[in-house]
């Protein structure tokens, strides 16, 4: 049995250089009442200066930056293989003319540090978004041919304006006729006003359980309408947190485009691809989810082939401090044992096979 983690995330040290050299979000910075721990702000609701530290960011360490670190944590939780990944907000931040070098940088580090521990470490690369296309394009050429890259990861903005601009369809032409899987990851939540005046109260538990996935299920919900899988029928994406609140609301995202008098009328609703379609060809969905219930949704939707094991790591970490495995990581694979019961094939298909096949991974641990 092999076990690969596809959702786990490593900010390269020059990332983490560049964030500590910043002053706006996202950056890296120490604050008087805690001067002992750097925090890491990145979601744009959790910058309020009148908030204690704790409310603002995450505290950062070593597990962030430290390849050595992410080996650890997968030895302690037995996975074999982790397909590490830039976290939020990758590069969407930099001026156009920063983003090209930028990317080939962290890019080319990432898979330096996947070479450090052969057969153990891949990788999903960072495109420099806010690059005009043809760069873009480039770094995703440039990224088949390096040999630990299995995709990329992108966020909801594409190039400013979501996933639904047509601008980026040379971007999704490229990574079709590459065969470049898109890890599909949210980063900007809902608006602040929808959490409400008390949020700050409530520290990230709104943004993180809700914003993230409902984030995520309108961009997808845009990919839908403006017929990316329709132009694209090869193109994949694995979106996160087993695809937000996707696999629960494609009955009813299906019913209202098929209900709706504009797109009947625009002639949008012929030759479309039911959304029913799109999650058994196109989405894979990753499995951290933490619920029996969640997993099952997911498996309904797109197939017990297409869900994959994955942490988050180092997102969610034990808050004791003496503890060494993580209940984020154990309660998604209880979840995963529950959700298959004594189908032992599925499991280990969820758990890595699947992973090993659809990423072409090397499943012998080195
Ligand atoms: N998981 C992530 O990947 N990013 C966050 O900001 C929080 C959790
Ligand atoms: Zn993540």
């Amino acid at each position: 049995m092999v076990i690969v983690d596809i959702h786990t995330h490593i900010y390269p040290p020059i990332f983490v250089s560049l964030l500590r050299s910043r002053t706006t979000v996202p950056y890296i910075r120490t604050f008087p009442d805690a001067p002992d721990s750097s925090r890491l702000i990145i979601l744009p609701g959790e910058d309020d200066p009148t908030t204690p530290s704790t409310s603002r960011g995450r505290p950062v360490g070593p597990q962030y930056w430290d390849i050595a670190e992410k080996v650890a944590f997968m030895d302690t939780h037995k996975i074999d293989i982790s397909v590490i990944s830039l976290a939020n907000p990758w590069l969407d931040f930099l001026p156009a003319e920063e983003a090209g070098d930028a990317a080939r940088q962290i890019n080319d580090d990432v898979d330096g540090l996947c070479a450090k521990y052969p057969g153990r470490l891949y990788a999903f690369g960072t495109l420099p978004l806010s690059a005009p296309v043809e760069t873009v394009v480039k770094e995703v050429e440039r990224l088949v041919g390096m040999k630990h890259m299995r995709g990329i990861i992108m966020g909801t903005s594409g190039l400013g304006k979501g996933l639904d601009d047509p601008a980026l369809d040379p971007i999704y032409a490229a990574l079709e006729k590459h065969g470049q899987v898109i890890f599909l990851h949210p980063h900007y939540g809902l608006p602040g006003s929808v959490y409400g005046p008390r949020a700050s109260e409530y520290g990230h538990v709104l943004p993180l359980a809700l914003g993230f996935p409902l984030e995520t299920t309108i961009a997808v919900t845009r990919m839908l309408l403006s017929g990316v899988w329709d132009r694209f029928q090869k193109l994949q994406v694995l979106i996160a947190h087993s695809g937000g609140t996707l696999p629960f609301l494609a009955g009813r995202i299906e019913s209202c485009i098929k209900h709706d008098g504009h797109l009947k009328k625009e002639g949008k609703l012929k030759g479309r691809r039911p959304v029913w379609d799109v999650l058994k060809k196109n989405i894979y969905l990753d499995a951290v989810i933490y619920s029996e219930v969640g997993l099952k949704a997911a498996v309904d939707a797109s197939g017990s082939d297409r869900l994959l094991f994955g942490t988050d790591h180092p997102f969610f970490p034990p808050l004791e401090e003496q503890a060494t495995e993580w209940a984020s990581v154990n309660t998604n694979y209880q979840a995963i044992g529950a959700a298959f019961g004594d189908d032992e094939k599925s499991m280990h298909d969820v758990l890595g096979n699947n992973a090993v096949t659809i990423l072409n991974l090397d499943g012998r641990r080195s």
